[in-house]
């Protein structure tokens, strides 16, 4: 059967988060069933979202949240509600300072995506929420990044494999 596609989009204004885009992809890549596209906020469409198994959005905190253009997208996937169901999320950010609202930020983009039935997985190691970078990605965040990568691409595959082997009736 085919693989799982992996969908990263983030934010950038400065940099950071892209980078730590990248290492995501870069962790998801790692699962060999999985099929990655990253993009930029700006240049992903609904048919982008419909056509994932799994979306991990990664935005700067901006006071605490997302930021709007990232809030902005998730706005327009009112379009499609209810076509995201059963998909796997995941979520990261940068901030400027510790505390400054990086968890609030990762929970906002969350919650979008369990509004709509999406399905989010924990992490009991660290990161819980997502992953959270306190200025630039330091070589543990850019790991942690990847990990994030590779446990979203391997849920959306194992959710698939299963899904795909059950009895219709
Ligand atoms: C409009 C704006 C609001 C921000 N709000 C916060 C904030 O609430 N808390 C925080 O820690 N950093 C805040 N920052 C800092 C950014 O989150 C931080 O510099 C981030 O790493 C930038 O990401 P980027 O390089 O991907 O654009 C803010 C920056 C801007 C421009």
């Amino acid at each position: 059967m085919a693989g799982v596609n992996v969908l990263v989009i983030y934010y950038s204004r400065t940099g950071t988060t892209e980078k730590m885009a990248k290492a995501v992809a870069k962790g998801a890549k790692s699962v060999k069933e999985a099929k990655v596209t990253i993009k930029r906020v700006e240049e992903a469409t609904m048919d982008d979202l419909k056509e994932a198994d799994a979306i991990i959005i990664g935005s700067p905190t901006y006071y605490g949240q997302m930021a709007a253009e990232v809030k902005k997208f998730v706005d327009e996937s009112v379009k499609i509600h209810g076509a995201l169901e059963g998909k796997v999320g995941g979520a990261f950010t940068s901030c400027g300072a510790m505390g400054g609202g990086c968890e609030t930020t990762i929970l906002s983009i969350l919650k979008a995506m369990l509004i709509h039935g999406m399905i989010i997985q924990g992490n009991p190691q660290d990161h819980h929420y997502g992953v959270v970078s306190i200025g630039a990605p330091d070589e543990n965040v850019l790991g942690a990044c990847k990990e994030l990568g590779k446990r979203v691409a391997e849920l959306a595959w194992r959710l698939k494999k299963n899904h795909s082997s059950l009895s219709p009736f």
